[in-house]
């Protein structure tokens, strides 16, 4: 095969390479490629042309040959599976001018609705490969699904839930939140590498084309430990987050029950906790089953490094080889910060005035988050108005915005509200902790009396001498300090016991120690 260079290259290629820039993963991006023969006498015929990664699709050309002085085209299409930089080389055959190769690059970046291929499962034949497609929504308006196609052979898509019909609902994603929208379930009988696409289009304004996720499912007769999911996808988590806990279900494809000895992270990651019991999984079963329970705490994800891993599993029966798993998390290092004081609020059992606090919010993330709702709790509403809102705001990074102003009227019902506002941003939810307390102490008789609300000894011979325990409670918000106490009448004495942290449960489960105890020497 002669390869032409430089000056001698009877073809010429516009552009002389190809730069998609960058694109997101699942998002497929179309240039067209001409080639021109400069030629003033050969005529150039065309035979084939080819790419070696899966990243870069190349179609035919226009037309096979190209005439003196003429020329043709043939379209290439980027779609990235993978994060990062890709390269490769197309090479262009023609019947007897040798082999011209055509340099493509481009750079994969996340998918805006936290798309991702699903490559890497390997199912044994017979049985099933079925991921749910969540579609995160990262728009300010709700977003609409509007198709849905796989591409067809032994992938279907099935509704999450099994029902039918009726997706126009299902299939909207109110602003920044994320769903299953579809179940794609891939089932062989044929032991192959098989490759399929589920195509999803959707109303944004930024994929008039389509979003095409491939699906690369291995199916083989090799006897061993399969999962049922190619990847534990952890999602997007916020340092503050509870612990996010995904289960993994395995199957045994061989003639031979196996124990599973262990289920461990490589490498060792704090932030990973496994619950794990051995277990011997049966031979031969079709159905998965939980082996164990992984979960994920991003409040102990303190480098990149931990934000992705494998999960190893290791079974005792030497014929099989290992089973690893990817995992990943997306970790959102930062929060909101604000004033606690701004959001406590005294109602005062006089005055009615009302009072009106600026609400800021500090943003510590790396990047600007947009606050797109601000909701009040039902049982807030009576006393609490929420004024000024002019959505959305967006919070730089490492900046404050004033947000809106949180307005209080006291009400004569002088009950504590503990509460949240909800705060819809694109980084999630937050809760804005919202508390109004009358500043009263509460108090209650201990068993064995019975009238919980009034100090009564009953009738006492003249020399007796009788104590009942009583217990005060704060319930506000903040601390209160008791500087003194005083008895109006004859006879009567009081002395402090303990005080301690709890509630009205806690203070009756201990009555009897407290029956017992003998006075402090505390006098506030
Ligand atoms: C390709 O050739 C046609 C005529 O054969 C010409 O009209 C057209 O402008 C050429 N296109 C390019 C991109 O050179
Ligand atoms: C290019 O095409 C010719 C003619 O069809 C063929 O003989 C040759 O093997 C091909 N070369 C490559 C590298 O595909
Ligand atoms: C898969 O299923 C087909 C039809 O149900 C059956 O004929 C075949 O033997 C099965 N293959 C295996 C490996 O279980
Ligand atoms: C997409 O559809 C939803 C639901 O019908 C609608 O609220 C939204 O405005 C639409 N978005 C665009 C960009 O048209
Ligand atoms: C499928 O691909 C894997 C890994 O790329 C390879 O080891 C295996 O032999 C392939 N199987 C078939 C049937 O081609």
């Amino acid at each position: 095969v002669s390869l032409y260079r430089g000056n001698c290259r009877p073809l010429r290629f516009e552009p002389p390479m190809l730069d998609f820039h960058e694109q997101p993963v699942g998002m497929p991006k179309m240039e067209k490629v001409y080639l021109h023969n400069p030629s003033s006498e050969e005529t150039i015929t065309l035979v084939s042309i080819s790419a070696t990664t899966s990243h870069f699709h190349a179609s035919f050309f226009q037309n096979r040959k190209i005439l003196p002085g003429g020329n043709t085209s043939f379209d290439v299409v980027f779609l990235a599976r993978v994060v990062g930089n890709v390269e490769n080389t197309l090479f262009i055959n023609t019947s007897n001018h040798g082999v011209f190769t055509y340099q493509v690059f481009g750079i994969g970046v996340p998918n805006p609705y936290r798309l991702r291929p699903f490559i890497g499962a390997r199912v044994p034949v017979n049985s099933s490969f079925s991921p749910i497609i969540n579609i995160h929504n990262p728009h300010s308006e709700p977003l609409q699904v509007v198709e849905m196609y796989s591409s067809g052979g032994d992938l279907h898509l099935e509704l999450p839930t099994g029902q039918q019909g009726g997706t126009r609902k299902l299939w909207e994603i109110p602003p920044y939140e994320t769903k299953g929208v579809m179940r794609a379930s891939f089932s062989s009988r044929e032991a192959d590498n098989h490759t399929a696409f589920i195509r999803i289009k959707t109303n944004a304004s930024d994929n008039t084309e389509f979003i095409i996720l491939p699906v690369e499912v291995e199916v083989t007769t090799a006897p061993g430990i399969y999962s049922s999911t190619e990847m534990l996808d952890f999602g997007t988590l916020r340092t503050q987050d509870l612990p996010k806990i995904l289960n993994l279900h395995l199957l045994n494809s061989g003639t031979k029950d196996v124990p599973i000895t262990s289920v461990r992270p490589t490498p060792q990651n704090e932030a990973i906790t496994v619950h794990f019991k051995p277990v011997t999984l049966k031979a031969s079963e079709s159905k998965y089953t939980k082996v164990a329970s992984i979960s994920f705490d991003a409040s102990k994800a303190k480098k990149a490094s931990q934000s992705s891993g494998k999960i190893t599993v290791k079974a005792k029966e030497k014929s099989y080889s290992k089973l690893e798993i990817p995992y990943q998390a997306e970790v959102l290092d930062g929060y909101l910060g604000f004033d606690h004081a701004a959001t406590l609020f005294h109602i005062r059992d006089s005055a009615a005035d009302s009072v009106e606090r600026l609400i800021y919010l500090t943003n510590t993330f790396s990047f600007a988050v947009l606050i797109h709702d601000v909701v009040l709790p039902e049982e807030a509403k009576p006393m609490f108005k929420v004024q000024n809102f002019s959505k959305p705001v967006l919070i730089p990074p490492n900046d404050s915005r004033y947000i809106f102003t949180l307005h209080f009227m006291p009400s004569t019902s002088s009950v504590h509200i503990d509460n949240n506002i909800l705060l819809i941003t694109n980084a999630s939810k937050f809760h804005l902790p919202v508390r109004a307390y009358t500043g009263f102490l509460d108090y209650f008789v201990l068993p064995p009396k019975t009238e919980e609300r009034f100090i009564d000894f009953g009738i006492l011979s003249a020399t007796e001498a009788t104590s009942i325990l009583f217990a005060v409670i704060n319930s506000n918000p903040i601390e209160l300090a008791i500087k003194s106490w005083h008895i109006i009448g004859d006879g009567l004495a009081i002395e402090l016991l303990t005080t301690e942290k709890g509630n009205r449960t806690t203070i009756i489960a201990n009555h009897h120690e407290l029956q017992n105890a003998s006075a402090s020497d505390q006098s506030s």
